[in-house]
Formats: structure tokens, C-alpha cells, sequence
């Protein structure tokens, strides 16, 4: 119905920061909170291995609940600034660039 992954990312060089996507819920199923229970779980993993947090690329209207929030400081290619998001689990501020595993090809 649903699907989440979690991929490790760089940012600045600085590791143990983890990058949420794809999510993606059925059609159908949507507006079910499946999406929040994924999201969900997956932050409590990320909790459990003591990750420094979790970074992505979204609509801040959706993920914001979920606590995170865009310092300005964070850059991926020329996506804007607002929509690269982070919530902080142990790390230390965020700021530079977002590199994700080379299994996304670059992107
Ligand atoms: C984003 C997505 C995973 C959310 O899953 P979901 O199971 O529908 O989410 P939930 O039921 O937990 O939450 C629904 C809430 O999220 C909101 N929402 C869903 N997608 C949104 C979006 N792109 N922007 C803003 N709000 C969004 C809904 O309006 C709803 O709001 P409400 O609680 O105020 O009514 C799902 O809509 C989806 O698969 N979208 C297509 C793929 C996509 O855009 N993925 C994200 C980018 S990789």
C-alpha cells in the first residue's frame, strides 16, 4: 500500500544523516494516514541507531508536522531552499550541501 526508504547522505562531509525518500502511498489509500505511520517508523528508527537526522526534498506543508523545518543553509543543486527540509536527531546544525548515495546516480 505504502513504501519508505531511508538512504545515508552527506552533507558537507558531515555523516550519519539520513535522507527520506521516495514515500509514496497508493492512490486509493491515500489520506489514511499511512503516509504518517511510515514516516513515523521510520524516524524511530532512525532514533534507534542514534542517526544525527534526517534530511529531505518536499512540500513543507505535509512534512512540517512531522517536525522538520528548512534553516536556509541546506542547498541541493538548485532546488529551493524552503523545500530541502531536516528535523535534527543528534547532529549538529545543518549547513552546505546534500549529497545523497551514488545509488540515486548523482542526483
Ligand atoms: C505524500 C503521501 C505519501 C502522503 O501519504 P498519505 O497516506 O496520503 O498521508 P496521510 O494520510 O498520513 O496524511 C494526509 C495529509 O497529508 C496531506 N498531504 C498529502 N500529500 C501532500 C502534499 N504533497 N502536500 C501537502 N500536503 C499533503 C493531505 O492533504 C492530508 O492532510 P490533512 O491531514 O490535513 O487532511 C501521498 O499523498 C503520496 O503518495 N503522494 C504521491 C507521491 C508523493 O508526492 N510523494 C512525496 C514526494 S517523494
Amino acid at each position: 500500500m505504502g513504501h519508505v526508504a531511508l538512504s545515508p547522505v552527506t552533507i558537507n562531509g558531515q555523516s550519519n544523516w539520513f535522507g527520506l525518500g521516495p514515500i509514496a502511498v497508493i492512490p486509493e489509500r491515500q489520506k489514511q494516514g499511512i503516509g504518517t505511520a511510515l514516516i513515523k517508523r521510520a524516524l524511530t528508527e532512525l532514533n534507534q541507531i542514534i542517526a544525527g537526522g534526517c534530511v529531505l526534498v518536499g512540500n513543507p506543508d505535509y512534512y512540517s508536522r512531522f517536525g522538520f523545518i528548512s534553516n536556509g543553509a541546506l542547498t541541493y543543486f538548485d532546488t529551493p531552499t524552503q523545500y530541502l527540509q531536516f528535523t535534527q536527531l543528534t547532529g549538529s546544525e545543518l549547513r552546505g550541501e546534500i549529497t545523497y548515495h551514488d545509488a540515486f546516480g548523482g542526483a
